[in-house]
Parts: C-alpha cells; sequence; structure tokens
C-alpha cells in the first residue's frame, strides 16, 4: 500500500484526510516532551482532534519497549476502540516506531498515521514502515513492516527540539545526500552552520532519496541496504558508549561512522582522495567529535562482527564509489578496518 505524505499546511491536510477515512475514533500517541511541545501545535492546526483520546508514555528510548506496548494496547482496550479506530503517533522515531507496532497488532491492525516531530524521524524512522521495539537489550528486535496510511510533516515542530536532535537527525540528511548526490548535496556542502536554516526544502528533498529506496526494496532484501551507509562502524561507536553509559547520540555516532566508512571507500571502493577530504571536512565542521582511543578497536571490532549485514566472518559494509553511487556488501580486511577506525578524526 502507498501511503500519502503531506510536506506543508499540516492542519488543512490532515484534517481534510481524515474527513475522508470517516475513522469511528482519534487516538494521539505521544511522549511526555511531545505533549508538552507538540500537541499545542497539532490540536491548534487541527481542531477536529480536539476530542481524541490521548495516550501519553515516557520519553527516551529504553521506553521503546514491551511495557509501553502494552500500555498503548490496554488504553486502546479500555476506550474501546474498534478496527476502524486510528493511531495518530506525534513523536520522535521512539513513537512512530512505538506507535506502529502497537496499531499493527492490536485487533490484527489498525490504522496509524505518523506526525514526526524529530528531524531524524521526519527524513527517516517515519517513512519505510519498519515498526517495532527493543527486546532483551536488543534494537528493535520484535517488529513488523507495515505502512502508515499516511504521514503529515511540518517544520514547525523543530522549534522546540533541542540542538542536540537536530545535528544527530542532520546525520541522516547528510548519509541521504550521499547517496543521492545532487542539489540536496551540493545545499549540504555550501551551509557553513546549522542555526537558521530552512528545515522544509531540505526535509522534502532528504524524505525523497529514503522514499525512492525504500518503494525499491520495501523488505531490505537489495538496494534498501544502501541506507546503511556510515551505520557498520557508527553503530558499533553507538553500542561501544551505550554499554559504557555515556551519552549517546545517534546521529553524532553515524557521522563519525561516516567518516571511517569514506576511508574504505577510498581505498576498497574507488573514491577519490580528494571528494573523501572534502565530504570529511564537512561531517567534522557540523558534528561533535567522539573521542575513542585505539585500545577501543579491539572492542568495535566485535562489535562490528555481530552486525546482521555480515555474512560468514567477514564484515560487510556500504561504501561510496563516487557521491550519489553506493556499493552495497563490501568486505573489508580487520587490518584496513582497523585503519579506517584510526583515521577517524585523526587529520
Ligand atoms: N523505523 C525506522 O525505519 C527507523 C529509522 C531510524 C531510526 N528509527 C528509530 O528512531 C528512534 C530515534 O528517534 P529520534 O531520534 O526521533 O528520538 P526520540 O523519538 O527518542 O526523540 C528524541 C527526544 O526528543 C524529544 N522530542 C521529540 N520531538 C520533540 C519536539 N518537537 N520538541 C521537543 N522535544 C521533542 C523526545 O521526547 C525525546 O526526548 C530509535 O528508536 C530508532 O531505532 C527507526
Amino acid at each position: 500500500m502507498k501511503q500519502a505524505i503531506f510536506t506543508n499546511n499540516l492542519g488543512e491536510n490532515l484534517s481534510r484526510f481524515l474527513s475522508k477515512k470517516n475513522y469511528s475514533q482519534y487516538f494521539i500517541l505521544m511522549d511526555e516532551n511531545t505533549q508538552q511541545h507538540c500537541l499545542p501545535v497539532l490540536q491548534q492546526e487541527a481542531p477536529d482532534l480536539a476530542t481524541a483520546v490521548r495516550i501519553t508514555v515516557y520519553a527516551g528510548e529504553e521506553h521503546k519497549s514491551l511495557q509501553a506496548v502494552e500500555y498503548v494496547w490496554k488504553r486502546l482496550t479500555e476506550e474501546k476502540a474498534d478496527r476502524h479506530a486510528v493511531l495518530i503517533n506525534l513523536g520522535g522515531g521512539m513513537v512512530t516506531d512505538l506507535g506502529g507496532f502497537a496499531a499493527s497488532t492490536y485487533k490484527r491492525g489498525i490504522d496509524f498515521i505518523h506526525v514526526p516531530t524529530t528531524l531524524l524521524a521526519q527524513v527517516d524512522a517515519a517513512i519505510g514502515g519498519k515498526n517495532g521495539i527493543d527486546f532483551m537489550n536488543y534494537k528493535n528486535q520484535i517488529g513488523v513492516f507495515r505502512q502508515p496510511a499516511a504521514i503529515f510533516v511540518h517544520d514547525g515542530f523543530l522549534k522546540t527540539l533541542p540542538d542536540q536532535q537536530i545535528i544527530s537527525g542532520f546525520a541522516e540528511v547528510v548519509k541521504h545526500a550521499l547517496l543521492a548526490g545532487g542539489k540536496l548535496w551540493k545545499t549540504i556542502r555550501s551551509m557553513e552552520s546549522l542555526s537558521n536554516v530552512g528545515w522544509k526544502d531540505m526535509i522534502s528533498e532528504s524524505m525523497a532519496v529514503k522514499l525512492a529506496v525504500v518503494e525499491e526494496d520495501p523488505k531490505e532484501k537489495h538496494v534498501r541496504k544502501v541506507l546503511n551507509f556510515g551505520h557498520t562502524i557508527g553503530h558499533a561507536i553507538e553500542s561501544l558508549l551505550i554499554s559504557r553509559k555515556q551519552e549517546s547520540y545517534h546521529g553524532h555516532c553515524i557521522a563519525a561512522g561516516m567518516l571511517g566508512e569514506l576511508y574504505l571507500s577510498e581505498k576498497c571502493c574507488g573514491l577519490h582522495e580528494e571528494k573523501r577530504k572534502e565530504v570529511s571536512a564537512v561531517i567534522e565542521k557540523h558534528f561533535p567529535k567522539i573521542i575513542f582511543k585505539e585500545e577501543d578497536s579491539d572492542a568495535l571490532m566485535d562489535l562490528m562482527k555481530q552486525d546482521k549485514k555480515n555474512a560468514g566472518s567477514a564484515i560487510r559494509f556500504v561504501l561510496l564509489h563516487k557521491i550519489g553511487q553506493a556499493v552495497i556488501d563490501v568486505e573489508a580486511d580487520e587490518l584496513m578496518i582497523r585503519e579506517a577506525l584510526k583515521s577517524i578524526y585523526s587529520e
């Protein structure tokens, strides 16, 4: 099923969409922060939602959990939601993943709508039909593929989003730009800072990159893997920081991962050295450095060996041959990967 996507006039488009659908009941799922910052915006834009039943969960990745899903199912049941009800997920990727999963499983599936409120959710998490929760310390261990009935993107929500969350989401915008090349990359290359950015166009262009990829390969059998650029090393760094209870923003780790994988792209995939330096400089300008020591390489190598994309013992990467041209399933040997780790922030 192809979902409807709206990137402007939130209130008008949402009201029109809801009136056509004839849903029996509206439910809005939020976390504590989006209830405070985003619900008033949504209600002002779409007064039809004044009577919607609100369901609020705690904020934070640790609440993308079975316990939180159970709470959503419980609230839907208590409010006698039938199969024609709709769940509107108002939040970042944590809420859209959780709400998409809860709705997909309640009474064998009711409609859900994503209203993403973080940059990451707008350009990435809300798109592509992956819904799920974390389980037994494994991320996204339980989940389903199912498309939302619609996605409504409103850049106004970003006004209250903390700066570090904006920077974190920007990593996925950079990744999309490197995968697609063209205008989006040109815009990013010329940006001096992330303050006073007009996000609207950049969000639309970034969404379009992800949409094109997931429409071609909805269940990640082949080309969708390109979206993992930067994520083999990036996820390992993120897992290392989490295991040490150090502060970690997903996008900051992915930015560091992209630096390492750009190095591998040059060594294993023919990316021109000058291009690699140019892209690395752009990343280094916008993202904070994550400091790790050379001896952390062993732990990072172990974490990468557990990556889902691997086949046998070889570690596999998505690398860039050129900007706008990615190559999937590239195996790199251990020495080269260790060099790539060393190269991160060392120039
Ligand atoms: N389904 C997918 O394809 C996909 C893709 C990428 C990431 N994800 C998932 O997305 C999640 C991360 O999403 P995220 O980075 O959006 O994190 P998040 O949803 O946890 O939001 C980050 C923080 O910002 C707050 N917040 C959200 N919107 C706000 C706003 N407008 N103003 C003020 N505060 C606001 C939240 O309450 C939270 O504290 C992870 O669980 C990840 O696995 C899913």
